[in-house]
């Protein structure tokens, strides 16, 4: 039987040892061997029937480059790259990589919620500068995160794991703001909802997860860090743009918060002369939430297994729902 033609856009690092060796055997592969621009994409990908790729952008422009397109599988949970009624109108679906990343995910947002609690990076830089000899303990008094309110700012199933872990570890409470409730979830774990301006006043840890979308583009800005406690401890780990960047920086230099943990930016990567990088309490990670060798393998085996299952007739399990009508 004819393999179908799969175009790999991400270095094969990216995608396991394992996983590659699957593709090149079930497909009709091109590769490469690093990762493609958007550019290079719309040039090469010919007469692919398949793609793998990562962040990049699948609009009008690399469709109409792509007739005999019929699957685009990204290494993420994420698909905010993906045109979705353009992908439709070329009969093209999508596959991303859910459920295999909640427990990484939340585990880094648990971090990130310590990390800046105790403020474990600043003081680990004093520490480092030989500043600690000059400095009573009362400088560096932290949060604690035990029996603190957790507000989730979009409660998917990564939302929901991370409130399972800090109830269970830390017997946080939790409550939640979604697009659509979760009564399920309500009743289950004991969460409670609230709108989006309570949740803002009330909590002591506010967590962003929500996806990028019309709907979240900019929801936390001038406005909401104003509503914030002072003593809120800020993450995002969802994606950059639903917080208005500026307005964070500004609420931080003017102690609005106490601080802030982000994994996740507007523009990525960020420089090292960017404003975030001169606030003290706040911890700057390069997208890792995902970022860990268990996680990026089972990440993989969706991706390329999914991908192979759609391209010879079947109906993979991370087909995303708004493509299975
Ligand atoms: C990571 O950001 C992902 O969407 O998987």
């Amino acid at each position: 039987m004819k393999k179908p033609v799969v175009f790999c856009a991400v270095n094969k690092l990216a995608v396991s040892e394992e996983m590659f060796s699957l593709l090149n055997e079930k497909t009709e592969l091109i590769y490469l061997d690093k990762k493609v621009s958007n550019n290079e994409l719309v040039d090469m990908i010919g007469d692919a029937e398949g793609l793998l790729m990562l962040g990049h952008r699948i609009d009008k422009r690399l469709l109409d480059a792509a007739p005999k397109l019929k699957a685009v599988s990204t290494l993420s949970v994420g698909f905010d790259s993906f045109d979705i009624e353009e992908m439709k109108r070329h009969g093209v679906v999508g596959l991303n990589t859910p459920d295999v990343l909640n427990d990484t995910v939340a585990d880094l947002i648990v971090a990130l919620m310590f990390g800046v609690g105790r403020r474990i990076c600043e003081l680990d830089n004093m520490v480092r500068q030989g500043q600690w000899k000059n400095r009573p303990f009362y400088m560096n008094f932290g949060h604690e995160l035990s029996h603190k309110k957790l507000g989730i700012i979009g409660m998917g199933r990564i939302g929901e794991t991370l409130a399972r872990k800090v109830i269970a570890g830390f017997n946080m409470k939790v409550s939640y703001f979604n697009r659509t409730r979760k009564k399920a979830v309500e009743e289950e774990l004991g969460v409670n909802y609230l709108t989006k301006d309570d949740l803002l006043k009330d909590s002591e840890y506010i967590v962003v997860i929500a996806p990028l979308t019309e709907e979240t583009r900019g929801m936390i800005g001038k406005r909401e860090f104003s509503l914030m406690r002072n003593d809120a401890i800020f993450i995002n780990a969802g994606r950059g743009p639903v917080v208005d960047e500026n307005a964070l920086i500004e609420a931080l230099q003017n102690k609005q918060i106490f601080g802030a943990g982000l994994d996740v930016f507007e523009k990525e990567p960020i420089s090292e002369d960017h404003p975030l990088t001169k606030i003290p309490n706040i911890i700057l990670l390069p997208h890792i939430g995902s970022i860990t060798v268990e996680c990026r393998e089972a990440m993989a085996r969706v991706a390329v297994q999914g991908l192979i299952d759609y391209l010879n007739g079947k109906t993979p399990a991370n087909l995303i729902p708004f493509f299975k009508e």
